[in-house]
């Protein structure tokens, strides 16, 4: 059996440290750290994730301002509301969940957003400054990855990482940290040719495409590290990762389990990001 990877106690131990953040703003400022999440419609999953990001923000002490708007919002109405967020002294982070309802127009969107509060990293600027190797917001679900392999004791510097995914969410920042961290980085997608292969020489395997326990373990090398970002459904409707575990959890050194793998971690660094925008403002 592997090393399990426990995102939820990182996860708890780093909201404790954030908490101290939180209060020594409020002693220091005069005023709360506030996140706005911005929900459009009825994406039963997205409803999930913010109740949860939302509840996460006041177990640090971070206000949030949740806003719901219906499945009918018009782009005019979703871009007052992002203006007035940004105008607001009191929200030092904007989120909006994806995905959108198709009608809207999801770049015009989040361009409204800037860098400064822009708590996802999903801005060109943040997204540059990351190619770039340079510090700034970074995504939440490869940062929390990160964070899980630092504490670890996992260096990816001169490993072979194999990302499956290059989503602009996970996949394509995932690539980047792990370069900046010096790992030798492949990308693979769903026209990768090989891709059993390519997987089965990874050092380091981050897997974030979507489709329960895909990645078998034939795609596994012998001691690998294994992040599955997947928050998938089996076919008995249990939560689930990208990764068949059971298959794979005797060959990887180290995985990370669904539930309490990943998913605690990106909402914790939701909220380091928040306290970082609020810090810097
Ligand atoms: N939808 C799925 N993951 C995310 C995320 O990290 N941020 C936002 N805004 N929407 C998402």
């Amino acid at each position: 059996m592997s090393i399990l990877i426990d995102g939820k106690a990182l996860a708890a131990e780093m909201r404790a440290q954030l908490c101290e953040r939180v209060k020594n703003f409020k002693i220091e400022h005069g005023k709360e750290i506030g996140l706005a999440v911005v929900l459009v419609g009825e994406d039963p999953a997205s409803q999930v994730y913010v109740r949860n990001k939302i509840r996460a923000c006041e177990e640090v002490g971070i206000r949030s301002y949740a806003y719901r708007l219906p499945e009918s919002a018009t782009q005019e109405e979703v871009e007052m509301l992002i203006d007035e967020l940004v105008a607001s002294d009191h929200i030092h982070g904007i989120l909006v969940q994806l995905p959108l309802p198709k009608h809207l127009n999801e770049r015009k969107l989040l361009r409204r957003i800037p860098p400064a509060k822009d708590v996802d990293g999903f801005c060109a600027e943040n997204v540059g400054n990351l190619a770039m190797n340079r510090e700034t917001i970074v995504a939440c679900t490869p940062f929390g990855a990160m964070k899980m392999l630092e504490k670890y004791g996992i260096d990816p510097k001169g490993k072979r990482a194999v990302v499956l995914g290059r989503s602009n969410i996970v996949g394509k920042p995932m690539a980047m940290l792990l370069l900046n961290a010096d790992a030798t980085v492949t990308v693979c997608h769903s026209k990768t040719e090989n891709l059993k292969e390519i997987c089965a020489s990874a050092d380091i395997l981050v897997v974030a495409i979507g489709k329960a326990k895909f990645v078998t373990a034939d795609m596994v090398k012998d001691g690998a590290v294994v992040i599955d970002v997947g928050m998938d459904r089996d076919e008995n409707g249990k939560l689930c990762g990208d990764v068949d575990f059971e298959d794979v959890k005797d060959k990887a050194s180290y995985i990370t389990p669904v539930p309490g793998g990943v998913g605690p971690m990106t909402i914790t660094m939701l909220l380091y990001n928040t306290v970082q925008t609020a810090e810097r403002s």
